[in-house]
């Protein structure tokens, strides 16, 4: 969940509020109060589409209805039913040559607190026998404990490798958050190690590459994700990078454009929630039962926490002057989901995804095309990051449909050989084990016209080695990175 504590009014009162240093930093994991709307609604977690209540939209009228309780449960993520996915389908004639992930962490406390209220009773202690659970989860936690020979960089190593608070501090990955990456590892492991062999069962180092940000809760869902996939693995093979930026720019983050892009966006966010007497109306409300000042209210980031309390089925606060209650929440999530509509129609925060990504693009398509030319390294790819990073990914990638990233939200990007043809490579993209390739802007119209269920390499690495820089009339990140905004 993401919004930035207080939203700037514009005019800013100072641009220096909002350098790049801040604009990156991970103490602001949060910027944007918004919600990838459906507009093809997937059915996911077991929720069908039958359990939303709504009410028929004029289409010609009416954007259709939101249904925030729906889109909340979708967004908690809770482990219930087996997952149907469709990550490693391909004709049997294909073989898989290496597998990217970009994940955000598990389900976590909240990291704002609503003032003079009871922090919401979460125990962030693994135990085996509370749910949810998940068959691996002792033999996780014990596999945590060891590990004194892994490899991680810089500050990694300080960090706690698994949740242990019996009182969740703000931001911990909760049991729910660890469970979810078990399942999403044991997932790909059937798929991508039994069923398809993407790795030997001798493995080296170098065939992995893993890298987080600097939070426990990252870390942490990365080793999830990992010991699902590979259970039991040898701690000296394993090599965690830092990654200081949210956004996985590494050596490539200068480009002052693109924090512009972020403060136009930022404004528009801000007119549009000012315009929403309901959602002022709320905080108001809000804020009396408190006992604090709107602004204070609104500046807590009330929603992060009534996540938490709705997502583990734990009563809102109440005070003596009453309590914070679901028709509240309802209020703000819609908003949530309005304003992510919004976002999707304005071009701002596309074009600050374009720039915010290419860097990490760049990346994944660099080492796509080394392993087309015959390089056996960094098969498999782990990015253990935040909405902040999965977020723009989608936009820039223009899979407009997809949903705000979840907890344990994860993005694949499948690299194929055809084998009838060797020189022929492809790619599949997988939201959350939805095939999303061609919803991508590069490869919408492909499978019109070709027989096989894939994309072929060549278009993604053209659109993000220059296509993708079309929009500011260039055809490089450095040329676009180089101009001034104002
Ligand atoms: C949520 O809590 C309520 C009351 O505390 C309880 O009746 C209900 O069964 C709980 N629901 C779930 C899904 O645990
Ligand atoms: C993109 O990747 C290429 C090849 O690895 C590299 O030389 C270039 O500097 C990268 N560009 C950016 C902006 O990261
Ligand atoms: C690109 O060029 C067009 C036509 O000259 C212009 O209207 C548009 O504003 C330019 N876009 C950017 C981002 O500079």
């Amino acid at each position: 969940m993401c919004l930035l504590p207080t939203p700037p009014p514009p005019p800013f009162r100072s641009r220096s509020l909002f350098p790049q240093a801040i604009l990156h930093s991970l103490h602001v994991t949060c910027l944007f109060l918004v919600h990838l709307i459906p507009v093809n609604p997937v059915k996911e977690d077991g929720l069908s589409s039958k359990n939303r209540k709504r009410i028929m939209p004029d289409p010609l009228t009416e954007p259709p209805a939101i249904d925030p309780i729906f889109e909340a449960r979708v967004y908690c993520n809770i482990p219930s039913i087996t997952e149907h996915s469709m990550e490693g389908h391909a004709p049997h004639y294909f073989e898989l040559m290496s597998v990217n992930v970009m994940i955000r962490h598990g389900d976590r406390y909240p990291l704002y607190a609503i003032p003079k209220t009871k922090r919401p009773d979460i125990d962030c202690t693994l135990v085996p026998n509370r749910k949810p659970s998940h068959p691996q989860l002792e033999a996780f936690l014990s596999h945590m404990s060891k590990g004194a020979e892994a490899q991680m960089d810089g500050t990694l190593n300080s960090l706690p490798r698994y949740p242990s608070h019996s009182l969740c501090e703000m931001g911990e990955l909760t049991q729910t958050g660890v469970v979810q990456h078990l399942r999403n590892g044991k997932l790909l492991r059937d798929i991508y190690i039994k069923k398809h062999n993407l790795l030997p069962r001798d493995w080296t180092a170098k065939q992995l590459y893993l890298e987080t940000t600097g939070k426990s809760r990252t870390l942490q869902s990365g080793l999830a994700l990992l010991y699902g996939l590979l259970p039991d693995f040898d701690w000296k093979k394993i090599h965690f990078r830092h990654q200081w930026s949210t956004i996985f720019c590494s050596v490539s983050c200068d480009c002052l454009i693109r924090n512009h892009y972020l403060e136009e966006e930022q404004r528009r966010q801000y007119s549009l929630r000012v315009k929403n007497n309901q959602l002022e109306r709320t905080y108001v409300d809000m804020a009396k039962i408190v006992g604090i000042p709107t602004r204070q209210l609104r500046a807590s980031n009330p929603i992060d926490s009534m996540l938490c309390h709705f997502c583990h089925n734990v009563s809102f606060p109440c005070t003596k002057n009453g309590c914070i209650d679901i028709e509240h929440f309802k209020v703000i999530k819609t908003h949530q989901l309005e304003d992510e509509r919004e976002r999707q129609e304005k071009k701002l925060y596309f074009m600050y995804a374009l720039l915010a990504t290419h860097p990490l693009l760049n990346q994944t398509v660099s080492r796509m095309q080394h392993i087309a030319e015959g390089k056996k390294e960094e098969i498999f790819v782990l990015y253990s990051a935040h909405d902040v990073t999965l977020s723009p990914v989608l936009s820039a990638l223009g899979i407009t449909e997809a949903r705000f990233p979840r907890f344990a939200a994860r993005l694949v990007f499948e690299l194929w050989q055809d084998g009838k043809k060797y020189k022929e490579h492809f790619i599949r993209i997988l939201y959350n084990g939805v095939d999303v390739t061609f919803q991508t802007s590069f490869c919408r119209d492909h499978n019109k016209h070709s027989s096989k269920p894939m994309c072929p390499l060549e278009k993604f690495v053209r659109f993000v080695k220059r296509d993708m820089f079309a929009i500011f009339n260039s055809t490089s990140y450095y040329d676009v990175c180089r101009r001034r905004p104002f």
